[in-house]
């Protein structure tokens, strides 16, 4: 629980578009900023913001709500921790009102990254500032790294003696027990700790926030393993860290471009010879996580890989990942043998980047590979149909899946109907025929709630509406289920507090329910004033003749039974109310020729 007082400041200080902005690129387009949805793939921006309202929505997948909803969805965090999240960066802090595992639970958090981060100053200073870290220098030279790119990736030195870092974590007095966990050290009998990196080159692993989650270590020179990584721990989780993504993201964002490679010395040499946009993955092959994370910066991802065999098969394997990650993903390749480092060191920048304009999308690679694996005899085929429709079995957006279709019955001459059919399952995997449901706004987009749609547009658009709807009284009763309990909400709000702020409404709403309300404040802006009460009179007199019309066939239905059972008191009371309705049906009807006639 935090404090109300606390989550209005919080969200009144906040800007939305910054606070997005931290996260996805938007445009400002009119009154709205624009970007891509970062909750669905989609190559034209229907993510919509408006900083006024403090409010997103996504008109293609219809997620939305305000500055605290995002980050839930975003960063897949509680109501409490988005507040704080936001109140952190506007330097608001937040006190829970209970729960102090919670705290206690980050407190650790926050220790275990300070341990990494003294122990990433103590690597860099003995590199650049001791005699032991000489020889390191003198490699990284040797290997044509300049000092400005090693600094810039705060590249250290874990000298050769052991117990230097051990040392160096007691005289700061930092929990032994913490380093231990990070797998910076490991015991070895009671008071007896050994160091995991000796005698190695060390690249800090940064999240994409700069914090340090882990460490990558080099042989200098000739010497197996080659590499060392941190084990995993609770700071640290290869198969979703990206080397370098901290310092590359502004140039993701802006170039709308990200390039994957394989190693630690591939980002460095990239970085150095210009090209600030590359990640590299920690050893282990690309992974749906990976794909995740990199597509809130772009959709645009291409993986570079070497030209030989291993590589080719592995851009073969590379398309199900992504599709798994929810973008389609490209391959660019090198020639055999080279890796982005020696590449870009012997032939140059403009060379690699040649390359990589030249990538081509995943999907007609893997297409094209499964041609050459199987053959083009009619079992090949069919295979090829077969591994096709699985594949796409897991692409989530239809447009995409139909894009997809096309390419194959292009390169591949397999007809149409026979990459629909729905993929035999194995294991009870959905079928194309069936992609899962967009995430499904729990109010409906049907043409049968528009008129609840459009009241509840005027309701946040003009007060007046609220005050209108309030004398209806019972307007709450004829609304379809989805939408009374919203309009009670609303209601609620503006009795407290005397004024409707969408942004805060949406709190007191489901997830879902919250997205409509966005996406209503924003398809409201434009409503001018004076259409207002005649389309509320039109909403209200549709939801009340609706609403009649309900009631006149339960009472034939009721008047039916009863005749049926020989009930002659119920059916003559049913009777009764039925005219009663009738009556109004005509009173309404007649009204509204009435206006109609009165506007013309
Ligand atoms: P490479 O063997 O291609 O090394 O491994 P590299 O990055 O090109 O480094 P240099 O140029 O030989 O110095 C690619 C990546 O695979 C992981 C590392 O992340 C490395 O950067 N790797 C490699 C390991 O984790 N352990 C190893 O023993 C080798
Ligand atoms: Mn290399």
């Amino acid at each position: 629980m935090i404090a109300e007082g606390k989550i209005i400041e919080i969200r009144e200080r906040a800007s939305i578009v910054e606070v997005i902005s931290d996260h996805l690129t938007l445009k400002k387009m009119g009154r709205n900023y624009l970007g891509l949805c970062p909750f669905h793939a989609e190559k034209t921006p229907s993510f919509t913001v408006n900083e006024e309202k403090g409010i997103f929505h996504c008109f293609g997948c219809g997620v939305g709500g305000n500055v605290f909803h995002f980050l839930m969805q975003y960063e897949h965090l509680t109501f409490p921790e988005a507040v704080e999240q936001v109140g952190k960066r506007y330097g608001i802090t937040v006190e829970r009102l209970d729960r102090p595992a919670a705290r206690r639970d980050a407190e650790e958090i926050e220790s275990l990254y300070h341990v990494n981060e003294r122990a990433a100053a103590y690597f860099h200073e003995t590199l650049f500032g001791r005699p032991e870290g000489k020889r390191a220098l003198e490699y990284l030279k040797a290997r044509g790294v300049q000092e400005q790119v090693a600094r810039r990736f705060y590249l250290g030195y874990a000298p050769p003696a052991g117990q230097g870092l051990v040392a160096f974590l007691r005289k700061e007095g930092l929990s032994l027990k913490n380093a231990v966990r990070l797998g910076l050290i490991g015991e070895r009998g009671e008071q007896h700790y050994g160091e995991k990196f000796f005698d190695r080159l060390i690249f800090p692993i940064a999240n994409a926030g700069g914090k340090i989650v882990g460490f990558g270590g080099r042989v200098i020179g000739q010497g197996l393993p080659k590499y060392l990584n941190s084990a995993e721990s609770p700071l640290f989780r290869k198969g979703a860290s990206l080397y370098g993504l901290f310092r590359a993201k502004e140039a993701i964002r802006e170039l709308d471009r990200v390039v994957v490679v394989e190693g630690y010395l591939d980002v460095l040499a990239l970085s150095q010879f210009g090209l600030s946009y590359a990640v590299a993955t920690l050893g282990t092959a690309l992974t749906a996580d990976h794909v995740r994370i990199l597509g809130r910066y772009t959709k645009n991802i291409i993986a570079l890989f070497d030209g030989d065999e291993a590589g080719r098969k592995a851009a073969a394997r590379g398309f199900e990942i992504f599709v798994e990650g929810g973008l389609l993903g490209q391959a660019a390749f090198l020639p055999k043998g080279e890796d982005p480092d020696t590449f870009v060191r012997s032939e140059g920048k403009e060379a690699l980047e040649a390359i990589i304009e030249h990538a081509i999308p995943l999907a007609d690679y893997t297409f094209t590979w499964l041609e050459g694996q199987h053959g083009k005899s009619i079992e090949g085929k069919s295979r090829i149909a077969q591994e096709v429709r699985r594949l796409l079995a897991k692409v989530r957006n239809p447009f995409e899946v139909d894009l997809l279709i096309r390419r194959a019955v292009d390169f591949l001459g397999i007809r149409e109907e026979l990459l629909r059919l729905p993929a035999r399952p194995p294991g009870g995997q959905r079928g194309i025929a069936s992609p899962a449901a967009p995430s499904k706004p729990l109010l409906t987009q049907a043409r049968e709630d528009l008129a609840e749609r459009s009241l509840m547009t005027l309701m946040l658009r003009f007060p007046s509406v609220i005050e209108q709807v309030e004398r209806e009284g019972d307007l709450e009763r004829i609304v379809s289920s989805g939408w009374s309990e919203v309009i009670q909400k609303t209601l609620l709000e503006w009795k407290e507090r005397g004024k409707v702020d969408g942004a805060k409404l949406a709190e007191r709403l489901a997830p879902a329910q919250a997205s409509q309300i966005a996406a209503l404040m924003l398809e409201g802006q434009d409503i001018p004033e004076e259409d207002c009460v005649k389309m509320m009179a039109d909403c209200l007199s549709h939801l009340r003749r609706r609403f009649l019309r309900g009631l006149e066939r339960e009472l034939r239905q009721a008047i039916r039974a009863a005749e049926e059972k020989r009930d002659e008191k119920t059916k003559k009371e049913r009777m009764l109310e039925w005219q009663e309705v009738v009556r109004r049906e005509r009173q309404l009807e007649r009204q509204r020729l009435v206006s109609k006639t009165e506007i013309r």
